[in-house]
């Protein structure tokens, strides 16, 4: 979070209106309707003033000329309201669409910004924080550029006017009400500040509920098992509380700030109404003059109190304004990638995720000849999903160069090169949506239906859907939780087939299936990889066994590479992990 300097924030809210300022004809009306609306405060005051004098002659003369007057009083102020409700109307109704159009827009660029924000930004958000984002911060967004503008404009210009009333009614009188206006506008100067600032943690801490809230819905399970209820309720209690605690703050500025400025008010109005009653004004003037007095403090109120509206949508606005800032994916190739023949380089590729801090992978040099599967090995934590990971550009290489078919990755397009990498990943994806669906996900959305069956046949995934009344139109609920892990990895797969790119990668995850299961699931695999360059993070020994090239990886580093043979007669680390750590160790006879 940055801290907001106060003079941004006449920036921020600028930016914020470029949004809105598509809609200007409708606002052109809108404030059309705010100028009418607003002479009706005044007619109010000059109607009373007339009412008065009207009185004071009807005293004098015969009844039937006031029975007449009275007649036409109901009757103007009938009137009088109706064009007050339909101009109300007109820039409230017209005001309210702006702030919906805005807010509709934003979220749109937001989101389509958001999809095209690299991964690293999403490593360093909690999801909490953006959703909080999306759905909190665009309202007040809304309310700044909604109510706040009209209020502002609208009870701005009944002030103005009353303002300008009072003095046709009187100069002298009104200048005095004017020399408590610069004391206001410096205890709204002061508030402003304080009302960004607060209204910034408010939302911040909404992130945060979001966020624990979030992790406690997708956790419920470790939750139970680990008896996690009372931290979460404890976490959430401090979230809660810190939120509950902002927004009282911000309420007692609110609250205070009110009579606070009335008080300011008051003080010459009492002054004035002392003046009046020694003047020689006529009853009438004396009427109209206080009532218009009286009838600007309420637009004055709505007036400071709308700030606050105003500053929490301007923090509001630094928020989402964060998110529109940040760099989308690099994407400076031009080269529209060819269907590739599937050769691979990496020239001492050197990676880290803290932009060149504890590299994660070092010097890391080997080739894929088209249609070879190379297995990478290795202990947990040391580099595997990071290494495959860099060829469809999930993340930038700090340096070297990974080439495919001959030219640097990063000259192709994005869209292009990831058009020609299949992924099947350590933790499978699958949307709400039905099977179908997701294995015709994105660009596969055209795929026949015959193609989709094809590839789930492939895929092994018509064994387990014969036995669903829905078939492949059965939903899979949230993260695919409704289905199995071995059948959401079967999805994933044929979510590969169906793309048939020339180069696959596969993370494999084979903890946890049984021997049935495991053998779809290779079955699976080995359909995806034939006539395809192959990177495959390894765990069964039969997918490392018939490997082209394995690559043994520790702490980042390529260590021993070549095929199965090769590397057990070196007796090195591949040899140790090959008799203590893969899956299938065939020969349990043999001893260290
Ligand atoms: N998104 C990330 N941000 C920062 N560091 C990361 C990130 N992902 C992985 N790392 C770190 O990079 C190192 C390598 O992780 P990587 O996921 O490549 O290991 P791996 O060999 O695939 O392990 P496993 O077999 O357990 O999947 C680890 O030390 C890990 O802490
Ligand atoms: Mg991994």
């Amino acid at each position: 979070m940055t801290d907001q300097r106060p003079a941004s924030g006449v920036l921020l809210y600028r930016r914020l209106l470029r949004y809105a300022a598509a809609y200007w004809p409708v606002f052109l009306v809108a404030v059309v309707a705010m100028a009418v609306y607003s002479t009706t405060d005044m007619l109010i005051a000059r109607f009373m003033g007339e009412l008065v004098e009207t009185l004071k002659k009807s005293t004098s003369a015969t009844t039937r000329e006031a029975a007449g007057q009275f007649v036409s009083v109901p009757l103007y102020f009938v009137l009088l309201f109706l064009g007050r409700g339909v101009f109300g109307f007109l820039s409230t109704y017209g005001m309210s669409w702006i702030g919906r159009m805005t807010i509709y827009k934003l979220r749109r660029e937001m989101f389509a910004h958001l999809v095209a924000l690299p991964s690293r930004y999403y490593d360093r958000q909690t999801s909490g924080q953006l959703i909080s984002k999306f759905t909190f911060n665009t309202e007040q967004v809304a309310q700044a550029v909604t109510s706040a503008v009209t209020t502002l404009i609208r009870d701005t210009l009944t002030a103005l006017i009353l303002l300008a009333y009072l003095f046709y009614l009187d100069v002298r009188l009104t200048l005095i009400l004017l020399v408590f206006g610069p004391m206001i506008v410096l205890l709204l100067g002061y508030l402003s500040r304080r009302f960004r600032r607060i209204s910034q943690r408010i939302q911040h801490s909404m992130g945060d509920v979001t966020s624990i809230l979030q992790e406690a819905i997708e956790g419920q399970k470790v939750v139970k098992i680990f008896r996690g209820r009372d931290k979460e309720v404890a976490q959430f209690e401090k979230v809660n509380r810190a939120n509950r605690n902002q927004n009282l703050k911000l309420m007692v500025t609110t609250a205070a700030s009110v009579p606070l400025i009335q008080l300011l008010a008051a003080i010459p109005v009492s002054y004035i109404v002392y003046l009046l009653i020694q003047s020689d004004s006529s009853p009438g003037e004396v009427i109209a003059y206080m009532t218009a007095m009286l009838l600007i403090l309420a637009p004055l109120k709505r007036l400071t109190s709308v700030n606050a509206t105003l500053q929490k949508g301007i923090a509001a606005a630094s928020g989402i304004f964060e998110v529109l800032d940040e760099k989308p994916e690099v994407d400076t190739g031009t080269l529209q990638a060819p269907v590739f023949s599937g050769r691979v380089d990496y020239q001492q590729v050197g990676f880290s995720y803290h932009g060149g801090r504890d590299p994660v992978l070092q010097d890391i040099s080997f080739s894929i000849q088209p249609g070879q599967t190379v297995a990478i090995v290795g202990k947990s934590g040391s580099g595997k999903s990071s290494l495959v990971n860099l060829l469809p550009r999930f993340y930038d290489y700090t340096s070297g160069r990974i080439l495919i078919d001959g030219h640097e990755i990063t000259d192709y397009t994005l869209d292009s090169l990831r058009d020609r990498i299949s992924i099947v990943s350590q933790q499978v994806t699958l949307f709400n949506d039905t099977i179908a669906n997701n294995i015709a996900y994105g660009q596969l959305g055209e795929a026949t239906r015959r193609q989709i069956v094809e590839a789930a046949e492939a895929a092994h995934v018509m064994e387990f859907v014969r036995g669903f009344p829905q078939g492949l139109d059965t939903e899979v609920g949230e993260g695919g939780n409704r289905l199995s892990g071995g059948q959401r990895q079967r999805v994933a797969i044929a979510r590969a087939i169906l793309k048939d790119a020339p180069i696959l990668i596969l993370d494999e995850a084979t903890s946890a299936l049984d021997a049935e299961s495991k053998q779809w699931v290779h079955e699976g695999i080995e359909q995806l990889r034939r006539n395809r360059t192959t990177l495959v993070i390894a765990h069964q020994l039969s997918t490392i066994e018939s490997a082209d090239c394995i690559l043994v990886l520790a702490q980042g580093r390529i260590v021993e590479s070549g095929n199965h043979r090769e590397l057990l007669q070196r007796n090195g680390i591949y040899a140790n992990l090959y008799h203590n750590k893969f899956d299938e160790a065939p020969d349990p006879v043999q001893d260290p």
